[in-house]
């Protein structure tokens, strides 16, 4: 079967009321390929407000989770709470969390195991620094990130049908600087091979790798047409839906229906 393209828009801590909104208006209005899978992941602040106005056909993500059900963990949000919430999503090992916040591979691990448990799917990123990429340590630091998942979740049919992995360098997260279509074929390749070899065939078939780090309607074409592209992470670009090409196109909605360029 075929992978269905997933396009994951990241608004992290932007936004008001009255432009995620307006965001929420313009996806709902937007000509948008049926078979992409779209999901957005405003701030946590206005996750219930997104989930009642937004078109029930895009689904909605938090960018965090905890990995306990509920208790005494001051600012956090559990899993159970986000999907009695009919927030479906989650975005986990961001790379933003684990450098500012701290997040250990072994925690982003757990965390995606406990919104797995609770009927979640999860975006899970991986990606690597400039400093270990020039170290030639890429494939060694995105492995590690997902061994520590692969040790605590070995069904396949999770990974094919509840894990995204986002494939997305550091150095090209918010920078404008996007990863050649070369370097991400090369590492999302590289990735479903592990898969095979560590989660089984089912996970290396089925499994959609994502790729993030300034994705733009300039780029996304070319990189869709990658074969081991299953669609994007995209940050920046997500939060400017309103934002008309001259041509009168949109450049979220392009990047959303960039599957068209697939060969
Ligand atoms: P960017 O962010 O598109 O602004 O580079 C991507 C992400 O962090 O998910």
């Amino acid at each position: 079967m075929p992978r269905q393209f997933f396009v994951g828009g990241n608004f992290k801590m932007n936004g008001t009321i009255k432009t995620v909104t307006e965001i929420v208006d313009n996806l709902n209005k937007a000509p948008l390929d049926p078979d992409t899978e779209v999901v957005i992941a405003p701030p946590g602040l206005f996750l219930l407000l997104v989930r009642s106005q937004l078109d029930p056909k895009i689904k909605v993500c938090s960018q965090n989770v905890f990995d306990k059900a509920n208790g005494a963990f001051t600012g956090e949000t559990s899993a159970q709470q986000l999907a009695d919430s009919n927030i479906d999503w989650a975005l986990c090992g961001h790379s933003e969390r684990r450098a500012i916040l701290g997040e250990t591979d072994a925690f982003v691990a757990s965390k995606t195991k406990a919104a797995l448990g609770a009927g979640l799917a999860v975006i899970l990123c991986c990606g690597e620094t400039l400093e270990q990429r020039l170290q030639n340590k890429t494939l060694d630091v995105v492995t590690a990130q997902l061994k520590a998942v692969a040790d605590l979740i070995k069904e396949e049919d999770l990974w094919s049908r509840r894990i995204v992995v986002a494939y997305e360098p550091v150095w090209a997260i918010g920078t404008g600087k996007v990863a050649t279509t070369d370097q991400a074929q090369e590492v999302h390749a590289a990735i479903r091979k592990w898969l095979g070899e560590e989660v089984g065939e089912a996970a290396r078939e089925g499994t959609r790798i994502i790729y993030g780090g300034s994705v733009t309607e300039k780029n996304c074409g070319e990189l869709a047409q990658q074969k081991d592209v299953d669609g994007f992470l995209v940050g920046g670009a997500s939060l400017k839906p309103a934002c008309r090409r001259a041509d009168g196109n949109n450049i979220v909605v392009d990047i959303i229906n960039a599957r068209k360029h697939k060969t």
